[in-house]
Order: structure tokens, then C-alpha cells, then sequence
């Protein structure tokens, strides 16, 4: 299934991160596989690789990359140089997200067209996605998701100066009554062109699931968005202390 070039990578990654193995797929996209490693002493990593290029995708991501200056001088023609940009897209984008305290999984590492991360799971498997664990909270529980990711998107606006551009029940997972945002590649930062349309986007697809599908009384979209872009009562300096701790 992959190329000698990936495999290739898949070795450096593993040598780098000290993996012992490839415990299976967790997901297989239309472009990505997602896996989950294991390392010495058994922390679990996840890792997204990007595969394959379909025609819809180099469609579909044209508009996130115009207008992005870290594309500048990419030939979008060539897979694999289009693939290496993407996962280094993704990986800044997850980082900018971590490091402005967004609960995202931690980043670790990115190489051609592998990105790293922390394992959302336990016992060897995934946390659910929001649209398959929703039916199963109360009324309380769900308020407080909702909360949760609408001070999310609020960090990822103010903090990491950033635009999700993807979100939706189907990019956030759910493990002990706390969420995590996923899926960052797309995202784009405050000064791309598209980016207030997308945070609409983002905004109608948060407020039509937990208004429609979980059945939650919720402000309009309107008032979600004024209440991200006030950036009001957000201290974006939270994991430095946290931080100097893992490096300890
Ligand atoms: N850090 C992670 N930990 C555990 N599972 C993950 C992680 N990241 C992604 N997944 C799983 O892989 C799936 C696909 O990942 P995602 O980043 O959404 O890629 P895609 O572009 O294929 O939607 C997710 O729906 C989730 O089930
Ligand atoms: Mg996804």
C-alpha cells in the first residue's frame, strides 16, 4: 500500500520517535490514513499519512492554498511536493492551535508527508467523533461540549490567528467529557482572503448541529460569531507553565 518513498519515511519516523510498531489503521480517507504507533513504554501516537491525491482534492484545496504565502513556490502539479506542503501545513496549523492552548491533540512531529501526533483514545482505540457519541450525552453534557467548542473556536480566532475552515461533529472527538478539534490542514490563517467566510461556515455547520441534530437551545450564529471575534476574556498565554513542564 505505500509507496517506497513512504515507507521510506515511515522508517525515519519511526527511528526518530523511538515506534516499535504500526498497531493498524484507524481510519483510511479519500487521501489520508490515519495509524496508530506505538513507542517505548507504550505511548501511542497517531500518525497521518497523506497517500493519495485524487482529483477532487487538489480541487478542493486550491482555496486554501491561494493566498497562503507558504505556498508560494510550490508546483501544485507535483503529488508529492503537494503532499509535503499539505502535511507541513497541517503540522504549523496543529502547532499555532496547541500552542494557543486549543485543545487539539499534541503535536510531535512532521516529515514529507507524515505528521505525528498524540493518540485521542484508550485501550488501543480512537475516541469517538461527536456525531457518533452525541445520542449517548444528556442535555448537560451536550451544553458543555457546545461550550467547550465555542471557547475552541474563540482560542483558535484570538490566540492562533487562525480559521479551522473544516469544522463540523465530524472533526471533533470526544474522550472523558472533553472535547478535541482535528483535522487542521485546511485551516488558514486571519489574513487569507476566504478566512471570514469560512469562520461563517464553521459557525452555521456549529450552531445547525447542536441547535438541529443535539436539540440545544443556543444563540443564533450571528451572536456565536460576535462572541469569538470579541475576543473578550481570553488568556491566550495558558500552556507556558505546562509546557516548561514536559521539557522538564
Ligand atoms: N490524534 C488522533 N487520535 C486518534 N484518532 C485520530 C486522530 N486524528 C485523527 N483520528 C481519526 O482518524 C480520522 C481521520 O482523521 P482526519 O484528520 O479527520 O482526516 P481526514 O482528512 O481523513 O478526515 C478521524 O475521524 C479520527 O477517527
Ligand atoms: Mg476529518
Amino acid at each position: 500500500m505505500w509507496d517506497y518513498q513512504t515507507l521510506m519515511a515511515a522508517y525515519e519516523v519511526a527511528r526518530r520517535l523511538k515506534i516499535v510498531r504500526f498497531a493498524g489503521v484507524v481510519s483510511a480517507g479519500k487521501e489520508a490514513r490515519v495509524y496508530r504507533a506505538i513507542g517505548k513504554g507504550g505511548v501511542e501516537y497517531a500518525v497521518k499519512i497523506y497517500l493519495t491525491a485524487t482529483a477532487e482534492f487538489r480541487k478542493s484545496i486550491y482555496k486554501y492554498i491561494m493566498g497562503d504565502p507558504r505556498f508560494e513556490g510550490v508546483d501544485l502539479s507535483n503529488t508529492k511536493k503537494l503532499f509535503f506542503a499539505w502535511a507541513r501545513k497541517e503540522y504549523r496549523n496543529l502547532r499555532r492551535m496547541y500552542d494557543a492552548c486549543v485543545s487539539v491533540p499534541r503535536p510531535y512531529l512532521v516529515y514529507q508527508n507524515i505528521i505525528v501526533m498524540e493518540f485521542i483514545g484508550e485501550g488501543g482505540r480512537r475516541a469517538p467523533l461527536l456525531k457518533e457519541v452525541y445520542e449517548e450525552l444528556d442535555e448537560e453534557e451536550l451544553m458543555d461540549v457546545y461550550r467547550q467548542v465555542v471557547e475552541n473556536v474563540k482560542r483558535i480566532y484570538c490566540c492562533a490567528r487562525l480559521v479551522h475552515a473544516d469544522l463540523s461533529e465530524y472533526n471533533i472527538m470526544y474522550l472523558h467529557g472533553k472535547v478535541y478539534i482535528i483535522d487542521v490542514a485546511q485551516a488558514v490563517d486571519l489574513n487569507h482572503p476566504l478566512a471570514e467566510q469560512f469562520l461563517a461556515h464553521d459557525i452555521g455547520n456549529i450552531h445547525r448541529f447542536f441547535a438541529e441534530e443535539a436539540g440545544l437551545e443556543i444563540p443564533g450564529p450571528e451572536e456565536i460569531l460576535r462572541q469569538v471575534t470579541s475576543c473578550e476574556d481570553v488568556q491566550c498565554e495558558c500552556r507556558v507553565e505546562s509546557r516548561q513542564a514536559e521539557a522538564q
